[in-house]
């Protein structure tokens, strides 16, 4: 890891320590309208193995999706850089009574002792990582065989995101991408690959 990276991971942990006492009150975020959370179970339901599959949830954020995971009953490790966000997700899956595994991590370099996952799934955060073809590759590694890479991403009015002449540089990294599909109604873009 270079001096940049570093440098560059520790003001994007600061950005996102900042950013957790308040993330979920994006309706997007915090999934608090019952209706959202059981339209996002259905949908990670239908594109994951069968429960209990092990998933990995990287860049888990306030655990929004990590804790209806655990709810599906999955079991379920996040990782995050940032120790406030874990912190949230933390609090949140207690309250809820379930249990998860959280790592405090880059997730460009993921360093988890040669565990293998059922499936990985990453909401919103693929396109923020410098690099993403290569952090692809090193994710596909940590699936044990026959997993699958569930990737949930968005292009925001904000010129945040994954455009699609960068969407298709990182296809070459998936081995079998089974969809690539525009979910409109959620404005987002899923893609699941073996
Ligand atoms: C937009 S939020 C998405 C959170 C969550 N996946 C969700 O959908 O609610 C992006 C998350 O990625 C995390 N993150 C940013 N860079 C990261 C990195 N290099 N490694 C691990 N997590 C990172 C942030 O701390 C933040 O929690």
């Amino acid at each position: 890891m270079t001096v940049d990276h570093e440098q560059q991971l520790q003001k994007t942990r600061q950005y996102w320590d900042a950013a957790a006492a308040t993330f979920d009150d994006e309706p997007d975020h915090g999934l608090r309208d019952p209706l959202v959370r059981r339209a996002w179970s259905e949908h990670l339901t239908n594109w994951l193995p069968p429960a209990p599959a092990s998933i990995l949830d990287v860049g888990c954020g306030t655990g929004s999706l990590t804790v209806l995971l655990a709810e599906l009953g999955y079991e379920v490790t996040g990782l995050d850089l940032s120790p406030a966000m874990v912190a949230h997700a933390t609090a949140k899956v207690r309250a809820a009574g379930q249990r998860v595994t959280f790592w405090v991590m880059d997730a460009a370099f993921p360093q988890l002792d040669g565990q293998r996952f059922d499936a990985i799934v990453c909401r919103h955060l693929l396109w923020a990582l410098p690099q993403p073809a290569a952090v692809l590759r090193r994710w596909v590694e940590l699936l044990a065989p026959g997993g699958r890479l569930v990737l949930i991403e968005g292009y925001w009015e904000t010129g945040a995101g994954l455009r699609a002449h960068r969407r298709s540089s990182m296809r070459s990294q998936l081995p079998q991408m089974e969809c690539w599909c525009s979910h409109s109604a959620m404005r987002q873009r899923c893609g699941v690959a073996r």
